[in-house]
């Protein structure tokens, strides 16, 4: 089964998207196996941005990455990662597919809201980056029907 990583950005988070962002993944069908609210160390958001290390955005990238907390997160099922990007949208908000969450919920390229890895090798990259083995958790539904 396919993993990708996802995280919720500083923006996302302030602007009080998480359960709006969590919510369209749920409702496509994958399956959250792990997920964290947490500070990102300056050393984290190089190493994850480390593709980008020459770009001019880089230093405020970094910045803004560190600036508040985040939400990182594993989310698992067939085609997640192409999926969770197609559901992402394009790197510009403005520019973004409305439909796809920053073409619906942003507007500037230096705060488009959430992550998602770009392919097979980086998704697992990143996941092992962001998390330990133990803090992913594969779980299937119960067979008990909760509310009768
Ligand atoms: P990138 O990996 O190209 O985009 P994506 O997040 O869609 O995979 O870039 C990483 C982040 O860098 C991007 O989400 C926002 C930031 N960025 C800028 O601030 N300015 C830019 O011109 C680009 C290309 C990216």
């Amino acid at each position: 089964m396919e993993r990708t990583f996802l995280a919720i950005k500083p923006d996302g988070i302030q602007r009080g998207l998480i359960g709006e962002i969590i919510s369209r993944f749920e409702a496509k069908g994958f399956t959250l196996v792990g997920l964290k609210f947490m500070k990102v160390s300056r050393e984290l958001a190089e190493q994850h941005y480390n593709i980008h290390r020459e770009k001019s955005f880089f230093t405020g990238l970094v910045d803004f990455i560190t600036s508040g907390p985040v939400i990182a997160m594993v989310w698992e099922g067939s085609g997640a990662i192409a999926a969770a990007r197609k559901m992402i949208g394009a790197t510009n908000p403005l520019t973004a597919e409305p439909g796809t969450i920053r073409g619906d919920l942003g507007i500037d390229i230096g705060r488009n809201i959430i992550h998602g890895s770009d392919a097979p090798e980086t998704a697992t990259q990143e996941i092992s980056l962001w998390f330990k083995d133990e803090e992913l958790i594969s779980w299937q539904p119960s067979l008990i029907s909760w509310i009768r």
